[in-house]
C-alpha cells in the first residue's frame, strides 16, 4: 500500500535578513529585506513563504509547529567555497609557507585517507563543524583517494546537506600513497561523478588540485571531464605564493602565465573555482574576468601561511570585475567560522585602505557565495522556493558581545559586531532543508 508522504511543516520565527543585491553602503537599505517579527515556514527542507510572523502564521493553518528563535537574527546560511576535509587534523600546524606546509604536514594527513574508515570518521566530523559555525554549503575538497570523496558524499546526504566535493587529482611532486595516475584520476572522478553528481543536493567538482602536483597529461585528463560533464564545477588553485607562481611558470613554461595553465587545458570558466588568486597580473584578471571565473578569497588562510594580502576591492571595482567568493581553507585557514573569515578578510582590506561595509561582508558570505557557486536559484536568500537553509545568530552570545551591544543602534552595527567578535558561540542554529541540526548526533 502507498501510503501519502506526509509533510513536515514548520514555521520558524525571528528577525530575518536576507540580502537582495550587493550592498554599496552600509546604510543601503535597498540591498536587503528585512523583517523584525518575521516568519519563513518551512515546508519538506523548502521555504515556502516568508514575511510578516502573523500573516504567514494566519496563512500557515494550524497544524504548524513554531519555533520561536526571537530576538535572535535569521539569515540564510553561510556558504563556504573552499575548505579541505581532509585537514581537520592539519589546521594550526606552525612555521612554514605554502610549499613547505604541504610537504611537512599536509601531504601525510591526507596519506591517511587511504583508510576508508578515517575519511569516514572526519567527513562527519568536518561537516558537523562547518554546521555548528553557522555553515551550510561547502565547496570541498577531499584527499586523493575515491574513498574519501565517498565518505564525504555519504556524510552530506545523511546531513541533507548541500556541498561540492571532488577528489583531488595529482599525479606527481607529492609522495607515493598520494599520487593517481592521468588515467587512473579520469576513472575515479568519472565513476564518482555518476555515483553522486546531482544525487539529492550533491555536486561534483572537477578537482585538479594545482598545476604543480598535476603533470600536462592529468591536466589534458581534466579538461576532457570538463568537456565531457560541462555542467560540472572546477576546483583548484592559483597564484597564492610566490614560490608557488614560480614553480608554475617553470613547470608550465608555454602557457605564458599561472592562470593560462588552466585556460590552456579548459579549466577556466564560470563554474570554476580559483582558490587564492592572490597575485594575479593585469592579464591574468581580465582573463579571469572575461571567463567569468570565480577568484576565492581565503583570508584566514592568506595571513596564517604568509601568502600575501588578496585585494579585493581591486578585483570588484576594476573596469572587467572579477567574480569572488570567500573561504575558509580549513586547514590552511585557521577557523571554520565565516564571521571570523569576514573579519580577518576585513582587516586585510583595511590595510589597502578601503573599508569593507558589514551589509556587504554579510551579503558575500550568503547571497554573493551563492551566486559565485551559481546556486543563487536555490540557496543564499530567505525566499520562497530557495532551500531551507538558515542560520540563527545572537549577536550578545557572550560577556564581552553583550557589553558591546548595548551600544548597538543599527543593523549595520550588530552585523559589524558578530563579524568582529562573533564565531560558533554566536550561533544559536543551523537548520539544514528544514531540520535544525547543530550539534545534532547523525549516524549512518
Ligand atoms: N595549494 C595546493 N594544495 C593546497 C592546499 O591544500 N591548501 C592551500 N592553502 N593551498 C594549496
Ligand atoms: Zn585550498
Amino acid at each position: 500500500m502507498n501510503l501519502p508522504v506526509v509533510g513536515i511543516t514548520t514555521l520558524v520565527r525571528g528577525r530575518l535578513l536576507s540580502f537582495i543585491t550587493e550592498p554599496e553602503s552600509a546604510d543601503d537599505r535597498a540591498s536587503y529585506y528585512y523583517e523584525d517579527d518575521g516568519g519563513l515556514l518551512v515546508r519538506d527542507g523548502i521555504i515556502e513563504a516568508v514575511g510578516d510572523f502573523k500573516q504567514v502564521s494566519a496563512s500557515a493553518g494550524e497544524d504548524v509547529e513554531v519555533i520561536d528563535h526571537r530576538p535572535h537574527l535569521i539569515m540564510p546560511g553561510f556558504i563556504d567555497a573552499h575548505a579541505h576535509m581532509p585537514q581537520m587534523q592539519v589546521i594550526a600546524s606552525y612555521g612554514a609557507e605554502l610549499l613547505d606546509w604541504l610537504n611537512n604536514y599536509t601531504f601525510p594527513a591526507e596519506t591517511e585517507f587511504s583508510n576508508a574508515e578515517h575519511a569516514r570518521r572526519i567527513a562527519g566530523h568536518f561537516l558537523d563543524t562547518l554546521v555548528a559555525h553557522g555553515t551550510t554549503t561547502v565547496a570541498a575538497y577531499c584527499s586523493v583517494h575515491p574513498a574519501s570523496a565517498e565518505a564525504l558524499f555519504q556524510a552530506a546526504m545523511l546531513r541533507e546537506m548541500r556541498i561540492v566535493a571532488g577528489k583531488v587529482m595529482m599525479d606527481r611532486n607529492a609522495p607515493g600513497g598520494l599520487r593517481d595516475t592521468p588515467k587512473s584520476s579520469y576513472e575515479d572522478t568519472k565513476a564518482l561523478i555518476e555515483r553522486w553528481h546531482g544525487r539529492g543536493r550533491l555536486s561534483y567538482a572537477i578537482t585538479p588540485r594545482f598545476a604543480i602536483t598535476s603533470s600536462p597529461a592529468q591536466m589534458e585528463v581534466a579538461g576532457a571531464l570538463a568537456s565531457e560533464f560541462p555542467e560540472l564545477h572546477i576546483q583548484t588553485h592559483l597564484s597564492e605564493n610566490r614560490i608557488e607562481i614560480d614553480l608554475a611558470n617553470e613547470l608550465y613554461p608555454d602557457c605564458g602565465d599561472y592562470f593560462g595553465v588552466y585556460e590552456r587545458y579548459n579549466l577556466a570558466g564560470p563554474k570554476s573555482l580559483f582558490g587564492h588568486a592572490i597575485h594575479l597580473s593585469e592579464r591574468e584578471a581580465d582573463a579571469m574576468s572575461d571567463s567569468g571565473s570565480v577568484a576565492v578569497f581565503c583570508p584566514t588562510s592568506n595571513l596564517f601561511l604568509g601568502s600575501g594580502l588578496f585585494d579585493y576591492q581591486r578585483y570588484r571595482k576594476r573596469g572587467k570585475p572579477v567574480r569572488i567568493a570567500t573561504a575558509t581553507d580549513v586547514g590552511g585557514g585557521t577557523n571554520y567560522s565565516m564571521l571570523r573569515t569576514m573579519d580577518e578578510g576585513y582587516k586585510v582590506i583595511a590595510l589597502s585602505g578601503e573599508k569593507l561595509n558589514p551589509l556587504a561582508a554579510f551579503w558575500q558570505i550568503t547571497l554573493g557565495n551563492a551566486k559565485a557557486l551559481s546556486f543563487e536559484r536555490q540557496i543564499g536568500a530567505l525566499q520562497r522556493g530557495h532551500e531551507a537553509d538558515l542560520v540563527v545568530l545572537n549577536a550578545r552570545a557572550t560577556p564581552a558581545m553583550s557589553i558591546r551591544a548595548e551600544k548597538i543602534e543599527t543593523l549595520a552595527e550588530e552585523l559589524f559586531l558578530l563579524q568582529t567578535l562573533g564565531d560558533d558561540r554566536s550561533v544559536v542554529e543551523t537548520y539544514l532543508a528544514g531540520k535544525a541540526m547543530k550539534g545534532k548526533a547523525v549516524r549512518d
